[in-house]
């Protein structure tokens, strides 16, 4: 294996990049940013809250996946051409266990107890590593882990409030399984429409289930709905529809008695089952309805770009890479990052009532993760998408772009950033009062493997010219989601 030493780094910055950025962050700050570059866009006045992990180790010992890393907020305030910086761990209660405990305590979704069986059999109380992403609904700041239940956060602070289950909605009812895992998965993908949060969470067992919640404008959650899935599988994330749910189960396997007797991580007891059909079930979004299964080529989506109803068929777009990449440990991204992790087209699937099968399409000459849209078109036509991503054939395999796709002409702009940087999602903010679908601004943190640091840079979100840059303090290590809050608007 070749090894990200400093001798490498000539020939594979991107890697060698991406393998500083997992170092270990402890340092939380509340500061004031300089602005390096540019100059803050008047108009830009509102929150960027972004979730990730702050750190990939306790007590000495590599977390196994880098899904294990210790959720960490971040909080950008803009106001007036001015930007200010927080960031806050999460204080779960297992963050709060082993940080004490100076030692891993709790397993992961690709981390076992070192200390082998007699450690993790039959351990289902995982770590909830609230590092997914963030959202805010009717006023209140979640931190997301699609395994487990949120966690409130105070807005200001960054406090960890505690675990939020919706009034014991998400509180499972069964008294076996109470006992083994009590605590629901509410996925970190949750969609917003006319003032609703829909969401879901997957249950495996002998008889996996998919189940589905809807959050009304008061915050209130409904009756859990159930559907019997015909498989096991990996969903991270759906698509909402103004009149459906879609959601894509990719052929993956998991070896559950494996899992559960604490011989392999859940990761490692993962298989892909290439070569397979992916089942699409869509779902009516809100009254009750029949459940349509449509089978798809194989392939797996992480996160979907978004969808719509086209008449009676379904449109929905996302990344899809030809089997999961989910292998890598972190110590392995440490030595030498695999090349071709970012081998994802933006494939479009039409499911059309009367079909059995979906019809793809991808387009060519790109890779790309971490979508975005403009938030008023989620769930309906649009023209243009954002994400991170890399040229097609690209020598590493990282992503060093930002990209902007132009459904309507079919042209992807890019914008690259130099040396050894790696771009985060960008979000999408509008410009307030702006008409035009693209009519906004790009927020998106970057990590300079040179300097080893992070920044946040403002990219024009119609031209992809940058606007404003802002050094962080420190370096982050990589995060996942976000979203802006404008100022002056209620959740
Ligand atoms: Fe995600």
């Amino acid at each position: 294996m070749l090894s990200l030493d400093h001798a490498s780094r000539g020939a594979r910055p991107l890697a060698w990049a991406f393998a500083r950025s997992l170092e270990d962050l402890d340092e939380e700050v509340d500061t004031p940013l300089a602005c390096d570059l540019g100059e803050a866009p008047s108009a830009l006045n509102g929150l960027l809250f972004r979730n990730g992990t702050g750190r990939l180790s306790r007590g000495g010992v590599t977390y196994g996946h880098l899904f294990d890393g210790d959720g960490m907020l971040s909080r950008f305030t803009f106001e007036r051409g001015r930007v200010r910086y927080r960031n806050r761990f999460l204080r779960t209660r297992e963050w709060v266990e082993e940080q004490r405990a100076g030692k891993i305590v709790y397993r992961g979704f690709g981390t076992n107890i070192p200390g082998g069986f007699a450690q993790n059999a039959l351990r289902l109380r995982f770590k909830n590593a609230a590092n997914t992403s963030v959202i805010q609904h009717v006023g209140k700041l979640l931190a997301l882990w699609e395994g487990g239940l949120p966690h409130w956060v105070d807005p200001a602070s960054l406090d960890t409030l505690g675990r939020y289950d919706f009034d014991e909605a998400l509180i499972e009812r069964h008294p076996v399984l109470r006992h083994l895992a009590p605590e629901l998965p509410f996925s970190a993908h949750p969609k917003f429409a006319d003032g609703a949060l829909y969401n879901f969470g997957t249950l495996l067992g002998a008889a996996p289930q998919l189940l589905l919640y809807r959050v009304d404008a008061a915050g209130v959650m409904g009756p859990v709905e159930r559907v019997v899935l015909p498989a096991l599988s990996f969903v991270h994330d759906f698509v909402l529809t103004e009149r459906h749910r879609v959601f894509v189960l990719p052929p993956v396997a998991f070896d559950v008695p494996r899992a559960l007797l604490g011989l392999v991580t859940p990761v490692r007891s993962l298989s892909s089952a290439a070569g397979k059909p992916t089942r699409v079930l869509v779902l009516p979004r809100d009254a009750p309805g029949p459940a349509r299964w449509f089978e798809a080529p194989s392939g797996f989506v992480f996160h979907w770009v978004n969808g719509y109803d086209d008449g009676d068929a379904v449109v929905v777009e996302g990344f899809c890479a030809r089997e999961m990449p989910l292998a890598a440990s972190v110590s392995t991204l440490k030595e030498a990052p695999p090349l071709g992790l970012s081998a994802s087209r933006l494939t479009r699937m039409t499911l059309t009532p009367g079909q059995t099968k979906a019809s793809l399409s991808a387009l060519e000459g790109w890779h790309g993760e971490l979508p975005q849209v403009h938030p008023l078109y989620r769930g309906k036509p649009y023209r243009y998408a954002w994400s991170i991503g890399t040229h097609d054939g690209a020598g590493e395999g990282l992503f060093d772009h930002l990209l902007k796709f132009d459904r309507q002409s079919i042209m992807v702009l890019s914008h690259r950033f130099e040396g050894a940087q790696l771009p985060g999602e960008p979000v999408m903010v509008p410009r307030p009062g702006a008409k035009a679908e693209d009519d906004g601004w790009l927020l998106s943190l970057v990590y300079d493997g040179e300097a080893h640091r992070s920044r946040l840079y403002c990219l024009d979100a119609a031209t992809l010219a940058v606007c404003a840059r802002w050094s962080l303090p420190h370096h982050q290590p990589p995060g996942f989601h976000g979203f802006w809050q404008p100022l002056d608007t209620g959740g």
